[in-house]
């Protein structure tokens, strides 16, 4: 019964001498069972806890509770707001949230974020979309063919990731006319049969924030799509577009570093990228300094300025668009027919934010290259909570093993911490938000990942180390012993936070924040050398 994701004892790596190819075999060997580990800790976990619905389970893993109080607020968080003369406010540092700050009480538990339907475990259903038939229908519209017969909508609404019940969220592609309303909040497609999944009023309607998460749903401004049988009665366009429009929102968690990412640019990034930049963006719940700080990626994506889809009047129209984005898990994408049909990875999106970012390094430093070169170490600090207590000993230990070790906290400006990261070889943090910033790293660099105790394999897997992996880095990650926790001091050692962790987790997120999360760690310098020689191991391929 038990899952391999949820027993995994942290080991010490083979010796040093013990070089690439067999520990990469054992990296790889690992993989898979992780993997099947998702299904299993969840049939695990059901036995467990029956009162907490399958999904929740997971709901409550997300950094999402980590996080913040941000939940369908569009202000920006006050702490990085600073007013601007033009009255807009200006995005300032920061770009993470510090959890814990924000682990109140009323937050930390969801009010009831029932996925019933999604619940209930389904396969993944999904109709296929005939994305020959589509392409066809693109492609006669851009030879002037018969336009309006070929309009054609295809919704992706009910798949279903067993693992990631938020990993699915509702998408529609449009082919044919798009007449956008926003101040009626609304899609007109001009769809003569009028075929289409449409209700009696020929309409649709979709939150297009790319998170299918009950709990901030209520908070996505509803964009209708409206089939309408011509042209004419639709509204008149006062401006026109020769590319296609894709509508989306930057409502929810968006400003937790992690989730900018996970729900906004890797699904645009996903969903947009293909267009090369002649795509128009159009953006509900829009938050002017969101848009300013990711305007790099933005930019990168379409070469029209970004609409505001809350404040415009005029009627906009296009050949075609999208509502909503597709979206993986979190840090991690697959190939998929339809809603990753060109099967980009991640490697791919690593390689878009260094251009876009202009970050100069693609791979990392090949020791004994040139003799003397020093691998670059950066080391995140947190400084609320998981703090590491003895970060400057650990620091020391670096230097001293050869890494040219630099200490920063995660956040600032996106680019300037961005180029940070790039410059360096090796990565390492402790289990948080902040590792969200291994998207900087050259293909190849190494992430090394403290993994706090309390059997946070789950997370520490789904949310950081297989997102290495499959973004080709060298991943080392480091589980502490119950000897390395501050919750030693705080619990005696045949509490059930030793003796059972998996009780915290029982306890939902409630548990987890107040324990789990709040611990600080000092590593056994004796017991994590090794990880550190096998870091500087990888970097000498
Ligand atoms: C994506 O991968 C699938 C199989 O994994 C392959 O059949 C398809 O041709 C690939 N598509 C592209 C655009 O490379
Ligand atoms: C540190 O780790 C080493 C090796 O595992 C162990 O022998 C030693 O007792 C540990 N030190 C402490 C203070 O726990």
């Amino acid at each position: 019964m038990a899952s391999t994701a949820y027993t995994r004892p942290s080991k010490p790596p083979g010796p040093v001498g013990d070089r690439r190819q067999p520990r990469l075999a054992k990296e790889l060997g690992r993989i898979e069972p992780k993997k099947l580990g998702i299904g299993l800790v969840a049939g695990c976990c059901l036995a467990l806890l029956t009162y907490i619905s399958f999904a929740r389970l997971f709901a409550i893993y997300s950094p999402v509770f980590e996080s913040s109080s941000l939940v369908v607020k569009n202000a920006p968080p006050a702490s990085i707001t600073v007013p601007s003369t033009d009255g807009v406010p200006v995005q300032e540092e920061k770009i993470l949230v510090d959890e814990e700050k924000e682990i109140a009480k009323e937050e930390a538990e969801p009010k009831e974020p029932s996925f019933s339907e999604e619940a209930k475990i389904a396969k993944e259903e999904e109709e296929p979309l005939q994305e020959s038939e589509k392409e066809v229908a693109v492609l006669a519209k851009l030879d002037g063919g018969a336009a309006a017969a070929e309009a054609k909508i295809t919704c992706d609404e009910n798949a279903v990731d067993e693992g990631f019940p938020y990993a699915r969220p509702s998408v529609c592609e449009l082919t044919g006319e798009v007449r956008i309303s926003p101040k009626e909040k609304t899609m007109f497609f001009v769809n003569p049969t009028g075929a289409g999944p449409f209700d009696e009023n020929a309409e649709k309607k979709i939150r297009p924030y790319a998170r299918k998460d009950t709990f901030l749903l209520p908070g996505v401004v509803e964009v209708t799509i409206k089939s309408v049988p011509s042209a004419s009665a639709a509204p008149e366009c006062a401006r026109r577009h020769e590319v296609p429009a894709v509508v989306f929102s930057t409502a929810g968690y968006t400003d937790n570093f992690f989730h900018d990412n996970t729900d906004v640019m890797i699904p645009l990034f996903l969903s947009a990228s293909h267009f090369a930049g002649e795509v128009q963006l159009l953006i509900t719940n829009y938050k002017p300094w969101w848009v300013k700080k990711y305007a790099p990626l933005l930019k990168k994506l379409s070469n029209y300025e970004v609409i505001n889809f809350d404040k415009e009047e005029a009627v906009h129209c296009f050949p075609g668009g999208q509502l909503g984005l597709y979206r993986d898990r979190d840090l991690i994408i697959g190939p998929h027919p339809t809603r990753n049909p060109r099967n980009y990875t991640m490697v791919d999106y690593n390689r878009f934010l260094r251009r876009a970012y202009g970050l100069p390094r693609d791979v990392p430093a090949v020791l004994g290259e040139k003799t003397g070169t020093r691998p670059k170490m950066l080391m995140i600090e947190r400084k609320g909570t998981r703090k590491l207590l003895n970060l400057h000993v650990v620091a020391a230990l670096c230097e001293q093993l050869g890494f040219d070790v630099t200490v920063s906290e995660a956040g600032g400006e996106v680019r300037d911490f961005a180029e940070k990261v790039n410059s360096a070889d090796v990565l390492l943090a402790v289990h948080g938000a902040g590792m969200t910033n291994q998207i900087f790293l050259p293909t190849g660099a190494v992430l090394v990942q403290i993994v706090p105790w309390g059997k946070m394999d789950w997370m520490a897997t789904n949310f950081y180390g297989q997102p290495a992996r499959d973004m080709q880095l060298r991943y080392v990650e480091y589980y502490v012993s119950e000897e390395e926790t501050t919750l030693k001091h705080k619990y005696p050692r045949d509490h059930y936070v030793f003796k059972d962790p998996m009780a915290i987790h029982a306890q939902g997120w409630p548990g987890i924040a107040e324990i789990i999360m709040k611990q600080d760690v000092e590593v056994n310098i004796t017991r994590f050398k090794p990880f550190l020689l096998q870091a500087l191991d990888q970097l000498q391929d």
